[in-house]
């Protein structure tokens, strides 16, 4: 058995439902026990609704709402956190509650390129090559420690939405991967 997943999300949530479609295919051993979103307006969640549980957390402020994070994440005895898509900072003493176990994707190969509009960085920045990477969430923004990137050329004068769309394509492939890698070493830590 893998990991009892939870999912944050604050946008269109394709990553989301790209794992949960591989929980549901076996491909991963774990399961998504609940998708978590700080926008009640994220696409994605009617559908992620008919495969599992989905809860809107409506409060701004991160004390508040982290409490009500953390009450989510005990009732659905979740040990692995997925960000994907998620805009908003997780505190420092909720990531080091949760050393290496929330992992965030992010659309450039830091650590060039974090934080906002990294696509549009990197074209701006005139790259050759680009991509995304998986990371542990540590306090920093998109600082922690990589785990794996996929790489793509970066073509003449492609157009923003069409790198976006690329890389995007490229994040659901190495989600998968990176989940199945971790599994394999929960499963050898328990052992
Ligand atoms: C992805 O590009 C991800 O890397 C970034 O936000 C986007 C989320 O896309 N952090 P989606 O909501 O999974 O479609």
């Amino acid at each position: 058995m893998g990991f009892n997943l939870a999912i944050l999300i604050s946008g269109n949530g394709s990553n989301m439902l790209n794992i949960l479609d591989a929980c549901e295919k076996n491909i991963l051993s774990s399961n998504v026990k609940v998708v978590i979103t700080n926008n009640k307006n994220s696409k994605g969640i009617q559908a992620a609704k008919k495969k599992t549980k989905v809860c809107v957390i409506n409060e701004i402020e991160m004390t508040k709402f982290e409490a009500e994070l953390n009450k989510i994440l005990i009732t659905e005895k979740v040990n692995f956190i997925c960000l994907a898509g998620f805009m908003k900072m997780l505190s420092k003493k909720f990531v080091n509650n949760w050393d290496k176990k929330i992992i965030n994707i992010h659309p450039s190969l830091l650590p060039s390129f974090p934080g906002l509009n990294p696509v549009k960085q990197a074209l701006d920045k005139g790259v050759k090559y680009t991509g995304c990477t998986i990371h542990f969430v540590d306090e920093g923004m998109d600082t922690g420690q990589i785990i794996d990137q996929r790489v793509i050329k970066v073509k003449r004068k492609i157009s923003l939405e069409k790198l976006t769309k690329k890389i995007l394509k490229e994040e659901h492939f190495l989600f998968i991967k990176v989940l199945l890698y971790l599994e394999k070493e929960f499963l050898n830590d328990k052992n």
